[in-house]
């Protein structure tokens, strides 16, 4: 008679589990330049993930990214602190046409020119690690790399990179790719490369971005064992064989 099987009672529980029930999403405010409606929903997934702390944006602009991630951390009762990096001017401009950041607690700004404000930051602030990183201020490969080198060596364990324009369909965006492809292979780091192709192509020109994260490095310990289960697996009459001379031992 076959055995019956015995039912986790857990495993019967059906549950609904509704998107709002795990992140609740600001209104977009979409911007040229800006991330696209998707990026900035593919950004809001790794946090609700990461709960990050510390989360640096390079390159602002008219701030529609800072004031999602903003609006995200808040709705999504995150306590974090988002520091964005661009030039005195712009940000000076910045807080002179949305006066959302003039009372806003968790958006600090760093005035200066990349890399050079980002290292004396770091410089002043040494104990603090990078949670999140959104990449996005000159699209060369020579400020990509050294903005991602820099962040990289201040970035928490299970840190995420988000490098917008990692495209190699568009001639200007060709350098952030291949930056990207440079450091990761340098750093030791992996490469999701994430497409966000907007519903309105035509409000959005840039839809392709890529994700980066350490590798996982496992132990020799854990290599060993998977070895020997696989090969348990894969050749089960030589393992039986093998146990049998044990036992005649
Ligand atoms: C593409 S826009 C950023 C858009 C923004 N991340 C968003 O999603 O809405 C690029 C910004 O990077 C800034 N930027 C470019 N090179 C920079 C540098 N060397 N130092 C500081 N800011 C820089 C520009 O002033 C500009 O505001």
């Amino acid at each position: 008679m076959p055995q019956q099987r015995l039912l986790d009672p857990a495993e019967e529980l059906l549950r609904e589990v509704c998107f709002n029930d795990i992140a609740k999403i600001p209104i977009l405010l979409q911007q040229r330049a800006s991330l696209t409606p998707l990026e900035k929903t593919q950004v809001g997934l790794i946090m609700i993930a990461l709960q990050p702390k510390v989360i640096v944006e390079t390159g602002v602009w008219r701030g529609r990214t800072t004031r999602f991630l903003s609006e995200f951390l808040t709705y999504n009762q995150i306590t974090g602190m988002i520091y964005g990096f661009d030039f005195p001017d712009v940000i000076d401009e910045l807080h002179e046409i949305d006066p959302f950041f003039k009372n806003v607690i968790n958006v600090d700004f760093v005035k200066g020119a990349l890399p050079a404000s980002m290292k004396e930051w770091l410089a002043k602030n040494s104990s603090l690690m990078i949670d999140f990183a959104v990449v996005d201020a000159t699209h060369s490969y020579n400020a990509v790399y050294d903005e991602l080198a820099l962040i990289s060596s201040h970035l928490s364990k299970d840190g995420y990179i988000f490098c917008h324009d990692y495209d190699l369909d568009e001639k200007s965006h060709v350098g952030v790719a291949l930056a990207v492809e440079d450091f990761c292979r340098k750093f030791d780091f992996t490469v999701m490369p994430l497409l966000s192709r907007p519903p309105t192509p035509k409000t959005d020109a840039s839809w392709q971005a890529a994700l980066l994260r350490r590798k996982l490095k496992p132990t020799w310990n854990q290599r060993l064992t998977h070895w020997r289960a696989d090969a348990r697996e894969r050749y089960p009459r030589l393992t039986a064989l093998i146990r049998k001379l044990r036992n005649m031992k």
